[in-house]
C-alpha cells in the first residue's frame, strides 16, 4: 500500500519529510544477501498444501479479456516483500529493534538464521489453499510484489544484504494462480537503490537513489527481461516511484516506463500486459502517455488510500466515501483517453492504526503516537487488531468503503485490493473481511448500489 496518496506536492514533500526521519511508511521486502546462489527448492518440495491439492476442482485456465471484464483482485501483500506490519512476528523474532525492513533483515543478523527464517515464511505465508480461496471468492487475479534481490538475474541473484531464494517460491505461486485460473500480475516492488525510500521497497531510507544512477535503472530493466519470461498476463514495472522528489525522478521514469514497456514487449510478447504507475503525480499527468493507439496492452496501477496524512484522517465516514468518488472522472478520463487504468491498491482501513503501519517502532497519527506533536484523533482502540473488537457499525461502514472503491475501480478497468492477509490487522484483511461480513463472498454483491450516483448509505 502506499504511503499518502496526496495530489498536492507540498503534502507530498511532506509525508515524505516525515518519512525521512524515519516514521512515513507503506510496504516493505527483505534484506540478506548469500555467499552462493540460493538454494533451488523444487516447487514439489515447497508445496506445503496438500489435500486441496490433490483433489483441484478444475477450472481450465482462460485468457482474460482486458478492457471488457473488470479485474477483481487481491495482493498477496507482505510475502516476498516483507513488512513488519503484516507480518510483525518475523521481526519481533529477530530480538533486533533495528532490523526494520528486509536490508536490515539481512544485514544485522546471520545469513543462515536471516534465510531459515525467509524459507520458513516463504513456503507458509501463502499456500495453494488461498489461491484457491481466491478463487472461490470470485477474484480474476492476485499482484504479487517482488523485490530485485529475488529475481535471478546475471548475477544469479545474490545482492547483498538482501536474503536470495524466494524465486523458486515465485514460480510455485504462477503454477498455482494458473491452476485455479487466477491471473497474475508480477509486481516488481523493489529496486537497486530503492525507489521510494519507504520499507516496503526493500529499504527505508531517507535517501532513495534508484533513479540517481542510471546502473541502478540498467540492473531494474535487466530484472524486468526475467519476470516478462514468466507465465503470467502482466508485469508491473515498478511500485510506486517518488515522482515526487523532483523533475530526475519524474525524467527517468518516464524514460524507464517506455524502456520496460519494449523490454515486456521482446520477452512477453504482444499481448503481456505492462503495468505502469502514476509516480504519485495524479493520473492526469499521464494523458496521451503510451497510449492505446501506439502502445496496446498498457494498465496504470493507480492507488488510493486516505489514511497517511492528517487531512485525510480528519475526514469523516461519509467524507472518506465521497472522496473516493472524486477520483473516478481523472480516471476516466485516463482511460477513455490513454489506457487501461485500475485502482491496484487500496483498502477498508480509515486509521493508520495498525502496528507499525508507518514503519517499525512508528506510532499512528490517529491516536498520537506519530511523534509530529500534531494531536489524536482518537483511540485506535476498536479500529485495528482483531475484528472482534470491531462494532457492527464500523462493519457496515468498511463494507460501505469495499463497495464504493469496487464501484469506482470497476467504472475504469478494474481494482486490486491490499491485502489478502495480515497477521494482526484485520481491518486490512480480505480475508477476514470475508469471514467477517464487510467483502462478500460474491464479490458483484451491492448492499449500497450507487454510492457515486447520489444514494445515500443511510447511516
Ligand atoms: C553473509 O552474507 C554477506 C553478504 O553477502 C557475506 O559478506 C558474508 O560472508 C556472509 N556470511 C556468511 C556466514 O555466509
Ligand atoms: C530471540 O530470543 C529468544 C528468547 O531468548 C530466543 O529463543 C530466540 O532464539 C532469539 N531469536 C534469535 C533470532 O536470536
Ligand atoms: C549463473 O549460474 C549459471 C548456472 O548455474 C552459471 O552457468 C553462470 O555462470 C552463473 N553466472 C554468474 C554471473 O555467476
Ligand atoms: C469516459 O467514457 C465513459 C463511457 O463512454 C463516459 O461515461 C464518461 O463520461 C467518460 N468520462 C470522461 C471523464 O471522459
Ligand atoms: C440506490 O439504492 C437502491 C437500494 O438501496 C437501489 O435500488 C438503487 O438502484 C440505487 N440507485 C443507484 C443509482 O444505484
Amino acid at each position: 500500500m502506499r504511503c499518502h496518496h496526496i495530489v498536492s506536492s507540498v503534502l507530498l514533500i511532506l509525508g515524505f519529510a516525515l518519512n525521512a526521519y524515519g516514521a512515513q511508511q507503506c510496504r516493505l521486502v527483505l534484506p540478506a544477501a548469500l555467499d552462493e546462489p540460493p538454494p533451488t527448492p523444487t516447487p514439489t518440495a515447497i508445496a506445503t498444501t496438500s489435500a486441496s491439492a490433490s483433489t483441484p476442482s478444475v477450472t481450465p485456465f482462460t485468457a482474460f479479456q482486458y478492457g471488457t471484464t473488470p479485474i477483481r483482485g487481491v495482493n498477496l501483500g507482505g510475502w516476498f516483500v516483507l513488512e513488519p506490519w503484516i507480518t510483525p512476528s518475523i521481526f519481533e523474532n529477530t530480538n533486533n529493534t533495528a532490523i526494520v525492513d528486509e536490508y536490515t533483515f539481512g544485514l544485522l543478523q546471520d545469513n543462515a538464521t536471516a534465510l531459515a527464517a525467509l524459507q520458513q515464511h516463504w513456503s507458509t505465508w501463502i499456500t495453494e489453499d488461498d489461491f484457491i480461496a481466491i478463487a472461490a471468492a470470485g477474484l480474476t487475479h492476485v499482484r504479487i510484489p517482488v523485490g530485485y534481490w529475488s529475481v535471478p538475474t546475471s548475477t544469479n541473484g545474490t545482492f547483498p544484504p538482501y536474503i536470495s531464494g524466494a524465486y523458486p517460491y515465485l514460480q510455485q505461486a504462477v503454477q498455482w494462480a494458473r491452476a485455479h485460473n487466477i491471473h497474475v500480475i508480477i509486481d516488481l516492488h523493489g529496486a537497486p537503490g530503492s525507489q521510494n525510500g519507504y520499507d516496503n521497497s526493500g529499504q527505508r531510507t531517507s535517501s532513495p537513489s534508484w533513479a540517481l544512477n542510471q546502473a541502478n535503472i540498467a540492473a531494474t530493466l535487466e530484472t524486468i527481461n526475467v519476470l516478462a519470461g514468466l507465465d503470467v498476463d502482466a508485469v508491473e514495472l515498478l511500485n510506486e516511484v517518488a515522482g515526487f522528489l523532483g523533475s530526475v525522478w519524474d525524467t527517468a521514469v518516464r524514460a524507464y516506463w517506455k524502456s520496460g514497456y519494449g523490454a515486456v514487449r521482446q520477452v512477453g510478447g504482444n499481448n503481456m500486459q505492462v503495468v505502469i504507475g502514476d509516480a504519485f503525480e495524479g493520473v492526469s499527468a499521464w494523458e496521451g502517455f503510451l497510449p492505446y493507439g501506439s502502445s496496446p496492452n498498457v494498465i496504470m496501477d493507480y492507488h488510493e488510500y486516505q489514511i497517511f496524512s492528517d487531512p485525510e484522517l480528519a475526514r469523516s465516514q461519509a467524507e472518506h466515501l465521497a472522496f473516493a468518488c472524486t477520483l473516478l472522472p481523472p480516471m476516466q478520463a485516463l482511460a477513455n483517453t490513454t489506457m487501461w487504468t485500475i485502482t491496484g491498491e487500496w483498502s477498508t482501513a480509515i486509521t493508520d492504526c495498525a502496528i507499525w503501519l508507518n514503519g517499525r517502532g512508528v506510532g499512528a497519527r490517529w491516536d498520537g503516537t506519530y511523534g509530529d506533536g500534531a494531536p489524536a484523533f482518537g483511540s485506535c482502540d476498536g479500529y485495528t487488531g482483531d475484528s472482534s473488537t470491531f462494532s457492527e457499525d464500523y462493519k457496515t461502514f468498511m463494507r460501505q468503503y469495499w463497495e464504493v472503491q469496487v464501484e469506482i475501480g470497476e467504472a475504469v478497468q478494474g481494482w486490486i485490493y491490499w491485502t489478502w492477509k495480515t497477521e494482526s490487522a484485520d481491518e486490512w484483511s480480505y480475508q477476514k473481511g470475508l469471514e467477517g461480513g464487510w467483502i462478500p463472498q460474491d464479490p458483484s454483491q451491492r448492499l449500497y448500489p450507487g454510492l457515486c450516483s447520489g444514494n445515500s448509505t443511510g447511516s
